[in-house]
């Protein structure tokens, strides 16, 4: 097993496997962050980020969310450096996801979105947790931490939105090639399949870039 999971194919199987996970997560954010704008209140968006940092089963997934993050971040590393290493190969095995544009530039989008995660963390995730300085609003007799405030705040500053758009669109870049990427360390190689993940890694990625990249624009010009 332990040879398994440090195997090229292994390390490939974990990567792709935490990916997905994450795929699935931004999924959940977007979902709550756009309740922010489409509703008349904050109060939506405030108590939806109040679950996902009380409840016990999403916390117990923060570890699996943040476990993943890492897991996806040191293989992705170690996989680029054995490339990188490795002595060309003479042969090339017929496969229907050839290299693409986007394949080339995973490791710098990978590198630079981990600088924004940082960043990002600190702005909301790491203020709500631990530095306590987020207003508290009340509903229906309760604390609860006005992170909406936070966002629409933070998203006044036109640089901040510049910022937080350059790097979505770096992140779509990473998408673009990682989805279906993901699905090929997972061993769907396949002359229907692959274009058709292609297909929907290609959607998801738009939908979810446009989503993102919506929220800030809005609060900006609307808010
Ligand atoms: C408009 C875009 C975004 C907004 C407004 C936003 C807002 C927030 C807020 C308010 C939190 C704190 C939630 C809490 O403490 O309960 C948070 C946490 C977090 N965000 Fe974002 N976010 C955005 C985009 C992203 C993107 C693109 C990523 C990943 C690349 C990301 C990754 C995370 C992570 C990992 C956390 C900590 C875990 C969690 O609280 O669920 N966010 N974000």
């Amino acid at each position: 097993m332990s040879n398994f999971l440090t195997s090229s194919i292994g390390k490939k199987l974990i990567m792709s496997l935490a990916g997905l996970f994450l795929v699935t997560f931004l999924l959940v954010h977007l979902g709550i962050n756009l309740s922010l704008i489409i509703a008349d209140s904050r109060e939506p968006f405030n108590k939806a980020a109040h679950f996902m940092g009380t409840n016990v089963i999403v916390k117990a997934l923060e570890f699996v969310l943040f476990g993943g993050f890492l897991l996806h971040m040191i293989y992705g590393v170690v996989l680029q450096l054995q490339n990188w290493f490795a002595r060309p190969t003479r042969y090339k095995k017929e496969n229907y996801s050839q290299t693409s544009f986007f394949s080339k530039f995973m490791i710098h989008t990978a590198v630079i979105i981990t600088v924004f995660l940082v960043i990002h963390l600190f702005d909301f995730y790491l203020k709500a947790k631990f530095f306590g300085d987020v207003p508290l609003v009340v509903y229906d007799g309760k604390d609860y931490h006005d992170l909406g405030i936070l966002v629409i705040e933070k998203f006044k500053l036109g640089w901040v939105v510049v910022f937080y758009i350059a790097c979505f669109l770096l992140l779509a870049f990473h998408l673009l090639h990682g989805f279906q990427s993901a699905f090929q360390s997972l061993g769907i190689n396949h002359k229907t399949y692959t274009p058709l993940i292609k297909a929907i890694g290609v959607i998801y990625t738009i939908a979810v870039t446009a989503g993102f990249i919506f929220i800030p624009v809005y609060v900006y010009f609307w808010m």
